[in-house]
């Protein structure tokens, strides 16, 4: 039988770690600040965004929100990164994706400043996390990074395998797992024998975004499994990739969905904004 993995007290330690970051460089007259930039009412990324401000608010950062109609061109949402960009009271730009069809998420992407990039999504970036020299984290697998680590389980030498190759999360994820000495396969949906692959796996990170697509005999007996997906079900329902019931007595340790990889995310993103605002200070990271 598993041992539920509590995403929601482990995010609420970070959170609190960065609270207390940020009174202490408040009390140096330094203030932190996030953007949030939202394009349009995808339902989702309207609750992905309040839940960023609310965690803003948790911490003491400031939140900028810009809610943008469906409609803006990439001129006018290139123009405000731009002045993000510039402006002295933001450490962090967030851009909540996806965008409309009309805009290019890239163009985007590149044109936030790399030290303002707190989803870690520039190429800058991306290539700092590759090499294993960077300061922001990419929010989810680093979050998912922190739930392996409460489980005390060492990564080194492990089977660890990814399924899902996005730049959000797959790809990232095999990074970080590799950086730590795990030995790292990503499957993908051209992955053949993909339920032999994911059994030999002693972490199993599942992040394709396909309801109960994780199944037992895809699980090792005791695997650690962490479940990134975040599915609505037609019910309603919020449903993650793994088949929880399934899977739990199988399983040594679980994330549920929701209160798993979801609130860690959000708290990694703090740390990220956290880390802009020492680094433009020279404070010692
Ligand atoms: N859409 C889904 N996840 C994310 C995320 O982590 N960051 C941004 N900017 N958009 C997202």
């Amino acid at each position: 039988m598993a041992a539920v993995i509590d995403g929601k007290a482990i995010s609420a330690k970070v959170k609190s770690e960065v609270r207390q970051e940020t009174e202490a460089l408040k009390a140096k007259g330094i203030s932190i600040g996030l953007a949030v930039v939202i394009v349009g009412d995808n339902p989702a990324s309207r609750v992905y965004v309040n839940n960023k401000k609310k965690a803003c608010a948790e911490v003491g950062f400031e939140s900028f929100e810009y809610a943008l109609p469906e409609e803006t061109t990439q001129e006018e949402l290139l123009a405000l990164v731009d002045k993000l960009n510039k402006d002295d009271t933001v450490n962090g730009i967030l851009v909540q994706l996806p965008l409309p069809k009309q805009i290019d998420e890239k163009a985007v992407i590149n044109a936030i400043l790399p030290e303002k990039d707190v989803d870690a999504f520039h190429p800058v970036n991306v290539g700092k996390i590759m090499i294993g020299d960077f300061a922001f984290l990419p929010c989810t697998p680093a979050g998912v990074m922190e739930l392996i680590a409460s489980t005390g389980v060492e990564i080194s030498g492990k089977e660890c395998v990814v399924i899902g190759r996005s730049n959000i999360v797959g790809k990232p994820m095999a990074m970080l797992l590799l950086h730590k000495n795990g030995t790292v396969t990503i499957c993908h949906s051209k992955t053949k024998n993909l339920a032999e692959v994911c059994s030999r796996a002693d972490i199993l990170v599942a992040a394709v975004g396909r309801a109960n697509f994780v199944t037992p005999d895809m699980v090792k007996e005791g695997a650690v499994v962490i479940d990134v997906g975040m599915n609505r079900l037609e019910n309603g329902k919020l449903c993650g990739d793994v088949d929880y019931a399934a899977c739990f007595e199988k399983a040594g340790y679980i994330t549920p969905v929701p209160g798993g990889v979801g609130p860690m995310t959000i708290a990694m993103l703090m740390k990220n904004t956290l880390t802009s605002a020492k680094i433009k200070n020279s404070i010692a990271l």
